[in-house]
């Protein structure tokens, strides 16, 4: 079977090698990847010129293509995938509105009485906005309603002083059409732990993967900027240290639900659907969607897939997606950033990262946004690599991929306490303090 893989991150990285021995890889990416580019034959190109992208799958025969972003999602890549007779582990551009379309999502919810929904409104002027923010006495989220990559969310207490400068902001996406959409979605601000389920889907079943935590900000203490992901753990049986059996299965039977709610009003959705969950007192409650694998939590649940990726990506395509099994292990992931991150100022400069040492420590690297030049591996203003340890105990994965990311050598830092007892526990505790 002939898979290719659409995108150029480390989470297109883990889904590369977890299908590498199974299948002809194929990679389209828009900068060459030093770990995909080895294990795969690869074209160089933009991955939202989704017509190059099929024209390049028809060329090669490819029987199934998986797609890692969401930018092309949003642009239509597997409608225009399907149309040249390719099979997709990714959703339609309808389907895929549950990630590119937040007042879509939340309507969802709305409409088909989906539990785990939060207080939410939709604006499309900044007056509307200052009436509703003066009546409610709350903290709030403000989101654009369409993709940002990841920039556009802005948290009173967070990113934002106060409600005063969530209408500043709130003004700011409406004029702006930050997005794509001249409308901005004010929720209510939840607080509780935050965790991520990811489920594979074939347009009516379900199968959830292990639960995973991710470290948005970019300091050590969960200080600084929010970033995309600065690290990633999860723990044997597929919970969390602060997330039980029945929070789980809460979430996933929103999920479900959703999924059913999808095909209902959009199409069927086969692909990876990632829901980010806040525990709260009141159980699981959903901030948002994503209609792909997450970055970096791809990379704690993947390289524990028992059941092989390429028999899930046919099971998926095919609508007879079953059980898919897991390795009982905990797992953890630091991301190297470059020094400075989020800002760029070592755009450009070369790491060098030793990974025979790695692996012989029992860790994986996923490359993501650096590129391979003839002279090595430079860094861009963003992630740079993830490095991944799995265990038996989230505490014994954390010391093996701590000792990993010192064979990375160059202006970069990491997260020391991703995955630590220490921040664990802290986690554990704070739920606690919520629950009481
Ligand atoms: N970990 C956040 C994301 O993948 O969007």
């Amino acid at each position: 079977m002939k898979v290719l893989v659409v995108g150029t991150g480390a989470r297109e990285h883990a889904i590369a090698d977890a299908l590498k021995d199974d299948v002809e890889l194929y990679c389209y990416m828009s900068k060459i990847n030093p770990g995909m580019s080895k294990i795969a034959e690869f074209k160089q190109g933009d991955e939202g010129e989704v017509e190059k992208v099929a024209e390049f799958a028809v060329d090669n025969d490819i029987d199934i293509a998986f797609i890692g972003p969401e930018a092309p999602l949003g642009k239509g890549i597997v409608d225009e995938l399907q149309k040249n007779g390719i099979k997709c582990v990714g959703p339609t551009q309808s389907a895929a509105r549950i990630e590119t379309d937040k007042s879509f999502m939340r309507k969802l919810f709305e409409d088909y009485e989906i539990e785990g929904s939060l207080v939410y409104k939709v604006f499309d002027n900044s007056d509307d906005v200052s009436a509703f923010l003066d009546e409610f006495d709350r903290d709030v989220v403000v989101k654009p309603v369409g993709l940002t990559g990841g920039k556009g969310v802005k948290i009173v207490g967070d990113h934002l002083k106060d409600n005063e400068e969530a209408k500043e902001y709130s003004c700011e996406v409406i004029d702006n059409a930050m997005g794509g959409f001249a409308q901005v979605i004010i929720e209510e601000r939840l607080i509780g732990e935050e965790f991520t389920i990811q489920a594979f889907c074939d347009g009516e079943h379900l199968a959830p993967m292990p639960a995973a935590q991710d470290h948005p900000h970019a300091f050590e203490g969960d200080v600084g900027a929010i970033t995309g992901g600065m690290g990633s753990y999860s723990d044997v049986g597929g919970l969390l240290p602060f997330l039980s059996q029945k929070d789980y299965d809460a979430a996933v039977e929103i999920m479900q639900t959703t999924l059913k709610a999808i095909a209902e009003e959009a199409e069927p959705y086969k692909g990876i659907l990632y829901g980010q969950f806040m525990l709260t007192a009141d159980g699981p409650k959903l901030i948002e969607y994503n209609a792909r694998f997450g970055d970096p939590e791809a990379m704690n649940v993947l390289p524990l897939l028992k059941t092989p990726l390429a028999d899930v990506c046919q099971a998926v395509v095919d609508g007879t997606l079953d059980n898919v099994e897991f390795e009982d292990k905990a797992s953890v992931c630091k991301y190297i950033v470059p020094d400075g991150y989020p800002e760029t100022e070592y755009a450009g400069e070369l790491i060098e990262v030793d990974e025979k040492a790695i692996e012989e420590m029992g860790a994986k690297v996923f490359y993501a946004a650096v590129s391979q030049e003839d002279d090595g591996i430079h860094l861009s203003g963003s992630r740079a690599l993830g490095i991944v340890a799995s265990g038996e105990s989230i505490e014994e994965a954390e010391k093996v991929a701590e000792k990993a990311c010192e064979f990375v050598k160059g202006n970069v830092y990491h997260r020391r306490d991703v995955g630590t007892q220490e921040l664990v526990n802290k986690r554990v505790e704070h739920m606690k303090e919520i629950l009481n």
